[in-house]
């Protein structure tokens, strides 16, 4: 179970229950259940492909197609970097492989230390002060490799000390 979201297969059951009815009701599913939980857990695939009368071939296929569900439980932080034109004018690119290498993760992965789950976005709205990413709710302008190291040194030292 995730342990920074709570909930039970119960509740997932009950989200499938109340939309299974709705027209085209995968994706109101889909959508409930991370809301839920997070993520999409792979015990619930059963589930909707019971309620759906789909298999569970046809339900993973789904999930595994579009990027904005996830199979696996999401970090402490939400990371996300921008690839649109704009950041990519200003450094995104080598911006990206720092970030990977850092993380040691790709776009759509969470670090194993459960703190960083990593994104792509198209245009964070800060164009004029790229590369930018967003972190959480916060978005950074003219992210450097450096810079990218102490965020991510400071969020990780914080959730350190807020475990011991
Ligand atoms: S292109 Fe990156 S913020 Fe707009």
């Amino acid at each position: 179970m995730n342990d920074l979201v709570q909930w039970d297969l119960q509740e997932v059951q009950e989200v499938i229950t109340s939309l299974k009815h709705k027209p085209g009701a995968l994706f109101p599913i889909l959508h409930g259940i991370q809301n839920l939980a997070g993520y999409i857990p792979a015990e619930s695939l059963p589930l909707i492909a019971d309620a759906l009368h789909q298999t569970r071939a046809e339900i993973h296929g789904v999930v595994t197609f579009y990027h904005l569900f996830r199979m696996t439980p999401p970090g402490r932080h939400s990371l996300e970097v921008c690839r649109a034109e704009a950041c990519q004018a200003r450094g995104s690119r080598a911006l990206e492989a720092h970030v990977k290498a850092k993380l040691g993760i790709d776009y759509h992965q969470t670090t194993t230390d459960r703190e960083f789950s990593l994104e792509d976005v198209y245009c964070l709205g800060n164009c004029a002060c790229g590369p930018s990413i967003r972190i959480g709710d916060d978005i950074i302008g003219r992210v450097t490799p450096e810079k990218f190291d102490q965020l991510v040194d400071e969020l990780t030292t914080v959730a350190l000390e807020i475990r011991s």
